[in-house]
């Protein structure tokens, strides 16, 4: 038998996958790490943290293997987008990677916005100047770290710098390189305008390649250190999101995606890249060839939960805690959360909001914040599916991924908040899947993405809406929507006192 590593650096943790020729999950090993906040608003991890975590779960992987490691023949990845890794010209990492999260750079996002002007952003990049993406960043380190971007000689996305310390090899690919607003999405190129107007030099731009492409094989250090031989051939990979519709089949127009990690999305698949979203919906390379998706972001989504449950309840079990739910009921008896921990993306793009609990009464138990919590979450996720909904999309099934796929009430919730069958997977292995399918075409297993999912991706069970419960949900979310406009002013008068 012949096998396929595929590779999710997320937020909170790397996850390591084998996959079998028939889709088939034979091994998982996960290494979990943590956010450096230094600052309200600022959100870091250490690259080498990631390649070292990495390696030890490869590692791990491949010692439980009870077939021989040439068996193992490729490897791709899935990664957290937007961050910013900056290498010095012998490839040393120069500083913490600031991540997607991180919200320091609204100064930066206006800045971009002067020079280029917002309509010619949308004509170049396909997207708004938003704090989480790749070149805020980098101008804040232009800015804050002259000495820093003096040093730099290339910027690299997170997963793509875990990928060089494993070939040697420098590369970015399209799907996460849409996320730093310095590729000109519709022409699968670096945009020079972006660069020589901002000041970027474009040489610090890596060579771009499909997600899909062959771009190595291992060191063989890597290969001796982790077991598996240096034949094992490595494929770019995509942005999580990317990874995740790849691994959920969102191969054409249809179906949507909501995926709950660290930050919860819901994304559509399009062909044309032409479209026009103004507003937050983000429009970004697919990791299919010639694609695109489409996607609204709610920031701390799977992070809400478990900040609450840190904070409230650490020594619960996941299941347990969220288990709770039922004990309550639709509107969590008259308390809301609004999941801002972050600031939010869509649909307000603000950095400066943050969370709430409104309604709290003393007859509240623990199930009803909790209840309220998950709730939270899914109206906003709801929020990104009413804004395809206003633009004529037929939202009526979503398939669901990530930690929100773990849970059955959690789906039947999102079931009744978004009005639509919820359908969950039967490998649900999130964009690690979607990674391991990349090298799975790759290894020339299947000729297409399309052709592999056919084979790999199949239906476990669908949650209905419940005719009842939607309809209390529909008198709910005005009510959610409104806190946003009312803790605003609050929020901004409370900003000095963080830290
Ligand atoms: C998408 C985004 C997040 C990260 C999380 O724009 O910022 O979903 O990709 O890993």
């Amino acid at each position: 038998m012949e096998y396929c590593i595929g590779v999710d650096l997320g937020t909170s943790a790397v996850k390591a996958i084998l996959v079998n020729r028939h889709g088939g999950i034979c091994g998982e090993a996960s290494k979990p790490f943590s956010i450096i906040e230094p600052h309200a608003g600022y959100s870091e991890q250490d690259p080498r943290e990631w390649a070292e975590k990495t390696k030890e779960a490869i590692k791990e992987l491949v010692g439980g293997h009870r077939g021989g490691a040439d068996e193992i023949k490729g490897i791709s990845f899935s990664g957290q987008m937007h961050g910013l890794v900056l290498l010095d010209g012998k490839g040393e990492v120069l500083r913490n990677a600031i991540l997607w999260n991180d919200t320091r750079t609204t100064e930066q996002c206006r800045l971009i916005n002067e020079v280029i002007g917002k309509a010619r952003l949308l004509e170049l990049v396909k997207n708004p100047a938003l704090e989480g993406f790749t070149l805020p960043k980098l101008l804040w380190i232009k800015e804050h770290e002259q000495e820093v971007f003096q040093k730099a000689a290339v910027f690299l996305l997170p997963k793509d710098y875990v990928r060089y310390t494993m070939t040697g090899r420098i590369h970015s690919e399209y799907s996460d390189a849409a996320g730093t607003l310095l590729l000109d999405v519709k022409h699968k190129t670096w945009s020079s305008e972006m660069c020589r107007r901002l000041g970027i030099p474009e040489a610090m731009c890596p060579e771009l390649v499909e997600s899909g492409s062959f771009v190595g094989c291992l060191t063989s250090k890597f290969a001796e250190e982790t077991g598996l031989t240096p034949e094992v051939k490595v494929f770019a990979g995509g942005a999580d999101n990317a990874c995740g519709a790849v691994g959920a089949g969102i191969l054409q127009e249809g179906t949507a995606l909501c995926s709950i990690g660290t930050s919860g999305v819901v994304l559509s698949y399009e062909k044309d890249p032409d479209q026009q979203f103004r507003g937050n919906i983000h429009l970004f390379n697919h990791a299919a060839p010639d694609a695109y998706y489409s996607m609204g972001v709610t920031l701390s989504a799977g992070r809400s939960f478990s900040w609450f449950k840190d904070v409230f309840a650490k020594d619960e079990a996941f299941d347990s805690l969220i288990g709770e739910v039922e004990e309550s009921r639709p509107g969590s008896r008259g308390l809301l959360f609004t999941p801002y921990l972050s600031g939010e993306r869509t649909p307000h793009a603000d950095a400066e909001i943050r969370a709430s609990f409104i309604g709290m009464d003393s007859g509240h138990r623990r199930a009803d914040v909790v209840r309220s919590v998950i709730e939270g979450i899914t109206f906003s996720l709801h929020e990104s599916i009413e804004q395809f909904r206003a633009r004529g999309k037929n939202i009526s099934r979503v398939i669901s991924i990530g930690g929100g796929a773990k849970s059955e009430e959690w789906l039947q919730i999102q079931a009744d908040i978004f009005n639509a069958e919820i359908i969950r997977l039967k490998s649900e292995q999130g964009p690690a899947f979607g990674a391991a399918m990349i090298a799975a075409v790759g290894c020339g297993w299947f000729p297409t993405l399309e052709a592999c999912a056919e084979r790999f991706v199949h239906i476990k069970e669908t949650f209905q809406p419940r005719p009842e419960y939607s309809g209390q949900y529909q008198h709910i979310f005005p009510v959610y929507r409104d806190v946003y406009r009312y803790t605003k002013p609050l929020n901004e008068r409370l900003a000095f006192l963080r830290e």
